[in-house]
């Protein structure tokens, strides 16, 4: 009895043995990173994920501050960033890291899911990460649109209004509606107090739970690489991938340079250009929101314009809405819609290069429109960049599968 009361007290090799038996700490740090065995050969594309991570906590722990002093309420919100901008203690850092956060989330995640188009990571048996992925993106989308009508300025308050009216065009239902997402019959004080509620606490959960599920998909096949080869198909004697590094150190101390440029250009952002000139910040959006004043030229933020160049490509409202809507979930089949057994574009043939780099500009094209009036030169440029965008798609079980294509190495290059 007496020895049994010795053992349970006694310290069994340390504090991380104590830890150990009550929570798998050293399991899971070797399953994900010490012995989770990544590709030695990933390039810089591969920064993007981690960076997206880095933004995301980027935002978390800025809204968190801008919470305490925001109010969402119609009478008070526009006032309320105002106070945070002038007299607040570092307010102004952190609402413009916020609102620069909220930019930099879409060109690090644009350029993450282009990653995955030149290497083929959407492909078996990675087609659940990236679906996941595309959620993600989904609700940083309805995140972002949420997060633009809290400072309740012109362009929060028409950006809303062209927005969700939109869905007044589904036959039916589309008033009913308008009506339960506004919770008014028009943008309201009741709408921005729901808005803040998903922006804050709804979407924001939905996000670091996709995130985690996101992670664990890829830990549990495997990350892709620039050459498309599956690592896991040449093991050493050990089980260990031949071409494969473990995670922690390898990656992380290669990735931890990649977060300090990152957070230089990011903070040259902060510091010198927030508006970047109109397209971080509008300049509509510093005059607070007032129902009886349109403004000249309603656009929404940036990330936003390659699909709203394709809304408004087409006259009628209904048909602009449903291209807009499968524009935006189109990528979701790309899984399916590639057909070519390589991944890696570097083995890929010639009408795949080509398509994905008529893509590439086709999308950029399509976001500068986005910005212009609807009218004249502009919307014929919207229709011609909207059609090639969907024959990105569209045409791609095609185009895949005749393209010829290079062999493919055994081992990574
Ligand atoms: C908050 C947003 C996101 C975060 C934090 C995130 C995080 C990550 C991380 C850390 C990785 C592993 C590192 C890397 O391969 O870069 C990864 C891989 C991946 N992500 Fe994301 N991701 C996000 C959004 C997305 C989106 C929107 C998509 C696509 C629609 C996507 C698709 C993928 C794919 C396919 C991989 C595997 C890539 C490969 O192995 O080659 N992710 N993600």
């Amino acid at each position: 009895m007496a020895r049994i009361e010795a053992e349970v007290g006694k310290p069994q090799g340390g504090f991380m043995k104590w830890i150990d038996d009550r929570f798998p700490f050293t399991e899971t740090m070797k399953a994900h990173a010490t012995e989770y065995y990544a590709s030695k050969n990933f390039n810089w594309w591969y920064i993007f994920g981690v960076l997206a991570t880095v933004v995301l906590v980027i935002q978390l722990v800025t809204g968190i501050f801008l919470t305490m002093n925001y109010k969402p309420a119609a009478a008070d919100a526009f006032a309320s960033v105002e106070y945070i901008m002038r007299d607040v203690e570092w307010g102004w850092l952190i609402r413009y890291m916020h609102s620069t956060g909220a930019s930099f989330f879409f060109i690090v995640v644009y350029l993450h899911m282009f990653r995955a188009m030149l290497y083929g990571s959407y492909k078996k048996p990675r087609e659940l990460i990236w679906i996941i992925g595309m959620m993600i993106f989904f609700v940083l989308m309805a995140e972002g649109f949420a997060g633009y009508l809290l400072p309740w300025g012109q362009m929060s308050y028409w950006g809303a209004q062209v927005i969700i009216s939109l869905f007044g065009a589904i036959p039916g239902i589309g008033e009913a509606l308008v009506e339960f997402i506004r919770g008014d019959y028009s943008i309201s004080d009741i709408t921005l107090n729901r808005f803040f509620a998903l922006h804050v606490i709804v979407l924001p959960l939905a996000l670091i739970a996709l995130v985690f599920v996101h992670i664990v998909a890829l830990h549990h096949v495997g990350s892709n690489n620039p050459d498309g080869i599956e690592i896991k198909e040449h093991k050493g004697p050990d089980g260990v991938p031949l071409d494969g590094v473990p995670f922690h150190p390898h990656h992380t101390s290669k990735d931890l340079v990649g977060i300090i440029v990152f957070l230089m250009i990011f903070s040259g952002v902060v510091f010198f250009a927030p508006e970047m000139g109109g397209y971080f910040l509008e300049h509509a959006n510093f005059e607070p929101a007032n129902m009886t004043a349109t403004p000249e030229h309603i656009a929404p933020v940036w990330y936003y314009t390659p699909y709203y160049a394709i809304l408004r490509a087409v006259p009628s409202k209904l048909w602009g809405f449903i291209l807009f809507a499968i524009a935006v979930v189109l990528p979701l089949f790309l899984p399916w819609l590639d057909r070519c057994r390589v991944r890696s574009i570097r083995y890929r043939g010639w009408m795949y290069k080509s398509a994905l780099s008529i893509f590439v500009v086709t999308f950029i094209t399509l976001g500068w429109l986005g910005t212009q009036p609807a009218e004249g030169i502009y919307v014929m440029g919207a229709r011609i960049f909207s059609f090639l965008y969907f024959m990105f798609f569209l045409l791609m079980p095609y185009y895949t599968s005749i393209d010829k294509t290079k062999p493919v190495p055994d081992r990574v290059t």
